[in-house]
């Protein structure tokens, strides 16, 4: 019998939606590629660009515009349009025009009678995948936002330069908002499996320039870094889309740090926010409860009340 032919839709053909296409494409993640724009001719050019790769690939991905009607017998939609922040603005400072775009998409792809795995990534994430869970009524694990999951990525990034070694041997989270409120909860981060913590007290003079607020800072602001000169950022957040939805579609089991609607972990109830998640077949398979130390509960809860503040100030 012939597999079922996995379907994903992405929301959204700019700048973000195209490096996930082009990441799912090159990692052969899916079978099928569907580009939505609310310009259909710049959903086409995508779609027509990112098909010429296939002779260079590995496997076939078929690539086509599309629409929002479209979705009845899609596995993924990844949700990439939204508003965008202008300089200086957070990511929290368009919400009001995000959630009428995000109201407005997901009504539509509801009925197309779309039963598959939401994955957002529109700004602000954490709200955004709030409002696609409320409108969807989809219970929590069909509704994934990137949250925390490309801070986590810029963190092993700066850690790999302090302990050259690759990112990939870095383990640890960026957690809270996928914002200016998230933080590192350095108790648990480890290099090649030793608590980091530990190796900078047993090297302190190795170590004594290693300034862990700093390299925080750094995490949170890498965004910014990226905007600031080019006005986007694109191929992170693409590689971190194709990375959870192929987690999803190989039912992969990989721990990833995405946003989801809290129910009790952490103490917190009815707030989306970036936590350690098993992400496999279906989509949330469990979220994961860190043993936070106090410092590191505070910072949680800190994150929480700035959430559940954009969320009470919805409109919608
Ligand atoms: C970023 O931090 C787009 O918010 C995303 O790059």
């Amino acid at each position: 019998m012939a597999r079922k032919t996995r379907k994903v839709t992405i929301v959204g053909s700019g700048l973000v939606g195209a490096a996930c296409a082009y990441s799912m494409i090159n990692q052969s993640v899916c079978d099928e590629i569907i580009m939505v724009d609310r310009t259909f001719d710049r959903a086409v050019a995508q779609a027509l660009d990112l098909s010429h790769c296939m002779d260079f690939t590995s496997t076939r991905t078929k690539v086509h515009a599309g629409y929002l009607e479209d979705c009845r017998d899609v596995d993924v939609v990844v949700l990439t349009a939204g508003a965008n922040p202008k300089q200086g603005q957070t990511r929290l400072d368009v919400l009001e025009e995000a959630e009428k775009i995000t109201r407005d998409i997901v009504t539509r792809i509801m009925n197309s009678g779309f039963d598959g795995v939401f994955v957002v990534a529109a700004n602000p994430v954490d709200i955004v995948t709030y409002i696609v869970r409320e409108v969807s009524g989809f219970p929590r694990h069909k509704v994934i936002g990137t949250g925390t999951s490309l801070d986590s990525a810029r963190l092993k990034t700066l850690l790999s330069d302090v302990f050259s070694i690759d990112p990939r041997s870095v383990n640890g989270y960026a957690l809270g908002e996928h914002g200016e409120s998230q933080f590192v909860a350095w108790s648990h981060v480890t290099i090649g499996g030793k608590p980091m913590l530990q190796i900078l007290e047993q090297h302190k003079e190795r170590f004594k320039d290693v300034d862990l607020d700093e390299i925080a800072r750094k995490t949170k602001d890498a965004g910014w870094e990226i905007f600031t000169r080019k006005g986007n950022t694109q191929f992170g957040i693409g590689n971190a889309l194709a990375y959870i939805v192929r987690s999803i579609l190989n039912d992969d089991h990989k721990i990833i740090a995405i946003s989801v609607i809290l129910e009790g972990e952490y103490g917190q109830t009815g707030v989306c926010v970036g936590v350690p998640a098993i992400i496999g077949e279906g989509g949330i398979l469990e979220v994961l409860e860190l043993n936070l130390t106090p410092e590191e509960q505070r910072k949680f809860d800190h994150s929480c009340v700035i959430l559940r503040r954009a969320i009470e100030s919805l409109p919608g």
